[in-house]
């Protein structure tokens, strides 16, 4: 077949996609998610074409595209007020919502299901298209079957040329991962896919939205799949890969160890890597991930690697959605370094954290006190004192006896003291929590958690397999704080000017604790508590 090649800019290109589809035949779009394999929805042998194009099973049913909200209420039986809802937060946008469906939607589309899957898309020439063809468009990601999905337009150039009619070229997907499919049609919303929008975005406007347990697990034997794309091996590169949860530290170490395989890693795991490696971004930036997670895979293809080793990505945020389809183009193969989980405890000042460390050890955690560690004697020997000495000047140490609060006047009253001050403690700091854990690991202990209040600064959250935040409104920091550390108002100001914002430590978490006055807490850590104690039991 003589494919044509079409651009999204090109308005008469638009025109030519649209009159393909609306003739039955099949185009390749740009969305915002992943390019998308379009067929008229309506059309069921139209629609049949796309399975045989993708080598798709034909029970797994399509999403529907629309281009405008008023065009779904012929196509389902009716629109309830959580699907307005919904569409008024998210669309056009990366967002699929599964109702009951009318007639007009062949089995073809439906997989023979009684519902159908709808999405209105936020990519002007997605948009465009549907309106050029004038019928709503049926499109599964135009990857083959079980391959990782297109996002860019030589992927699909690549895969698809001689196959279909057309292809629009619309550049780069900005999301990179699919859209996000959520039922409506059985009881409690559920969430069958993550995606570009997240399910605390999707809680905010809906209240109760639950995630379908085969998002994160291997589905049993026999199990019915919500989603009949969740059965399937899916998004694998031709290299096996294992998905390794763990530190960067830690995964650095198995991954070092293991030799010729490649690294699917983080920024940050890069300069620990001694084996050839291809990076999603901060391993605390899951947008980012998303958006290089399928041109990753696929790469490791062209370089020819036959072994890759992810590392397991925080499944929070559109990081859930990452996490989603590594473990099913891993096969759900996960490894977990022996050892005790190790999880970093931070948050701003007067947010709690000792109160929370404190249960932490009232529930059988090793907990390292790392400020405390900070201050010791071990931190501050004689080299360490001379280094200071030559930053700051000699007389913050009268007779080689360090006058702590003239090195915190120097090196607070600006940020290049405060980096200055970092650089010579931190790595020190870092040896002495590393002398504690040792101990500790010694010692049989199976949590350690890091209290740390500079654990990013100081380089600390590279150990640690999980971190947990604890936040609080401003205004109470302040006043703990006051009460605290018996200072003013202003002086406790001053302090939080120097600090992060909460945004900061939100981002960098797998769990947080809400601690303002009155939340409940101890039920909220109690869950964490007992998560941590089932993934520390796994890496006995
Ligand atoms: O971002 C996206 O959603 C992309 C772009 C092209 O829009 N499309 C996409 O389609 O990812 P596809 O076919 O690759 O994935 C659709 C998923 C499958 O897992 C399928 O099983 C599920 O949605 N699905 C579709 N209709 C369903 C239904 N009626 N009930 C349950 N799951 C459904
Ligand atoms: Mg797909």
């Amino acid at each position: 077949m003589k494919t044509l090649f079409l651009k999204a800019h090109n308005r008469h290109d638009i025109e030519r996609a649209g009159e393909i589809l609306r003739q039955g035949g099949l185009v390749a779009i740009p969305t915002e998610t992943v390019y998308g394999l379009a067929a008229n929805a309506l059309n069921g042998a139209a629609v049949k074409s796309i399975y045989a194009a993708k080598g798709r099973p034909s029970d797994n049913p399509l999403i529907v595209h629309v281009s405008r909200f008023s065009q779904i209420a012929p196509l389902v039986k009716e629109v309830p007020p959580a699907a307005q809802k919904l569409a008024e937060a998210f669309w056009p946008g990366p967002l699929t919502i599964i109702l009951e469906k009318s007639d007009l939607i062949p089995p073809e589309t439906s997989g023979g299901l009684d519902t159908v899957a709808l999405r209105l898309p936020a990519h002007p020439a997605a948009r465009a298209v549907i309106e050029a063809a004038g019928v709503p468009l049926a499109a599964p990601s135009a990857n083959p079957s079980g391959r990782p999905s297109p996002t860019s337009f030589a992927h699909v150039r690549a895969d698809l040329t001689g196959k279909v009619e057309a292809l629009l070229d619309g550049g780069d997907c900005q999301v990179g991962v699919e859209s996000t499919v959520i039922t409506l049609a059985e009881g409690v919303p559920r969430v069958l896919r993550p995606g570009g929008v997240t399910l605390s975005q999707l809680r905010e406007v809906l209240g109760e939205v639950e995630l379908d347990p085969a998002v994160l697990h291997r589905l049993g034997e026999g199990m019915r799949a919500a989603s009949p794309g969740m059965k399937y091996k899916h998004y694998a590169p031709k290299a096996r890969v294992a998905l390794v949860d763990a530190s960067p530290e830690s995964y650095a170490r198995y991954v070092n160890e293991k030799k010729g395989g490649w690294a699917l890693c983080f920024e940050e795991d890069l300069p620990l890597l001694q084996v050839p490696a291809l990076s999603l971004g901060s391993r605390y930036d899951g947008a980012e991930q998303a958006r290089r997670l399928f041109s990753a895979l696929l790469e490791l293809d062209e370089k020819g690697a036959q072994t890759a080793y992810a590392h397991s990505p925080m499944g929070v945020g559109v990081g859930l959605a990452v996490y989603n389809r590594l473990l099913r183009a891993a096969g759900f193969d996960v490894i977990r370094p022996k050892g005790p989980l190790v999880v970093g405890l931070t948050g701003l000042s007067g947010a709690g954290k000792s109160m929370i460390g404190a249960a932490l050890k009232a529930g059988g955690c090793s907990v390292i006190d790392c400020d405390a560690l900070t201050r010791s004697a071990r931190v501050y020997d004689e080299s360490c004192i001379k280094e200071l000495q030559k930053a700051f000047g000699a007389d913050i140490a009268p007779g080689g006896v360090l006058d702590r609060k003239e090195l915190a006047r120097r090196a607070f009253a600006g940020p290049q003291g405060r980096a200055k001050l970092g650089e010579i403690t931190f790595p020190r700091i870092l040896s002495q929590v590393r002398r504690v854990m040792e101990a500790a690991e010694g010692a049989g202990v199976k949590i350690i958690v890091l209290d740390a209040p500079t654990l990013f600064e100081a380089g600390l959250d590279s150990a640690c397999d999980r971190i947990l935040t604890v936040s609080a409104p401003e205004d109470v920091r302040l006043a703990r704080v006051m009460e605290r550390d018996h200072i003013t108002e202003e002086q406790a100001q001053q302090r939080f000017s120097a600090q992060r914002d909460e945004g900061f430590y939100k981002a960098r978490a797998d769990y947080e604790i809400d601690n303002r006055p009155g939340a409940p807490w101890e039920k909220a850590l109690g869950a964490v508590l007992q998560e941590l104690k089932g993934e520390a039991a796994k890496r006995l």
